[in-house]
């Protein structure tokens, strides 16, 4: 029987209709909120000691690495909100990421990165860190580089204190710069609301702010303290994780934006469980008793003009993980 089928100038045409796109590999990574942090005085290598627990919400950064040809080096793009405040040069850590991981495993460093933002820049919430932990994943990935958890997590240490934070997701106790992590047992699910400001706050300068008013005494931190919220953590009780949220540079984001003392009342007057600057903000969080007591609180900030955007979302949220 005769073969049946396209002849030699179709089969031309389909190959060039269905030529492979260059492999690519979409990373997602989570945005956090600080369920308590507790800072210590400065140290001689320029960092405070903290004990921190962590949760990773579902705001996502997304990275996406495409192959390039040999040669071309790392690029970067950017979209989605406050993408034009976000840089796109060597200093993003996304692109540090890049070139961190292509120089322990002995790759050359040639990606395009484009970074989708879904998580508050500048604002407390680890956007930045996210982007670095999701590129990561992303490079080892696409380069087949099967860097062990592990060493990973280290890379994502030099890269920045909360970028091991958002490889891991979930919740978890962090010490040392915020950087050594314990996963913590939680139980259901948390209603959260955050109130983003278009304007930033260094991180670094809240931390100075925060030197200032204690005069640079602060107590040492104390795993300890953390008992109340880790319980409420396993029970997945949200009234008592509410009462038991923390944030030593709380005051300290609040002597460089006075008005964000509004925003946490207003959170207060709507029935929050709690309500806390994230981080080093200058992003304030409420914790809701359900999706429609966040949504009211957001409407609230939103009519009282407390917040440039609102966002409404639950945790805790995976780590990095490929999309798609
Ligand atoms: O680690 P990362 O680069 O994200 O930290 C940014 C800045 O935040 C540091 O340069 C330091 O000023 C401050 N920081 C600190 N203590 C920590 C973490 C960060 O003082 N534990």
């Amino acid at each position: 029987m005769k073969p049946t089928g396209p002849g030699p100038a179709s089969t031309s045409r389909t190959t060039r209709l269905t030529a492979a796109p260059p492999p690519s590999v979409r990373v997602r990574a989570p945005g956090k909120v600080n369920l308590s942090l507790r800072v210590g005085a400065l140290e001689d290598d320029g960092y405070h000691p903290l004990v921190s627990v962590f949760q990773a919400v579902a705001l996502f950064e997304e990275v996406t690495a495409t192959q390039v040809a040999p040669g071309s080096g790392v690029t970067l793009t950017v979209d989605g909100p406050q993408a034009e405040a976000v840089p796109v040069d060597p200093s993003n850590l996304a692109w540090r990421a890049a070139l961190l991981l292509a120089e322990h495993t002995g790759v050359d460093p040639d990606v395009a990165l484009h970074l989708r933002k879904g998580v508050p820049v500048a604002g407390g919430m680890a956007g930045g860190s996210a982007d670095a932990a999701a590129a990561l994943v992303a490079c080892d990935l696409l380069w087949e580089t099967g860097v062990p958890r592990t060493d990973l997590l280290d890379l994502a240490a030099r890269l920045g204190s909360d970028v091991p934070f958002c490889v891991l997701g979930h919740t978890a106790v962090g010490t040392g710069r915020g950087h050594l992590l314990t996963p913590a047992m939680t139980r259901g699910e948390f209603h959260w609301v955050f109130a983003a400001q278009a304007e930033g706050l260094s991180t670094p300068s809240v931390f100075a702010a925060y030197d200032d008013l204690t005069g640079g005494n602060a107590p040492p931190v104390d795993l300890a303290d953390e008992t109340a919220l880790m319980q409420a953590l396993r029970a997945g009780d949200p009234t008592a994780l509410g009462a038991a949220l923390h944030n030593d540079l709380q005051e300290a984001a609040l002597s460089l934006r006075p008005e964000l003392g509004r925003t946490l009342e207003i959170a207060r007057e709507t029935g929050a469980l709690g309500a806390i600057v994230s981080g080093s903000g200058p992003t304030v969080a409420a914790l809701a008793r359900s999706r429609q007591h966040a949504l009211a609180i957001a409407a609230t900030w939103t009519a009282e003009g407390a917040a440039d955007t609102v966002w409404t979302t639950t945790g805790p949220a995976h780590g990095a993980r490929p999309v798609g």
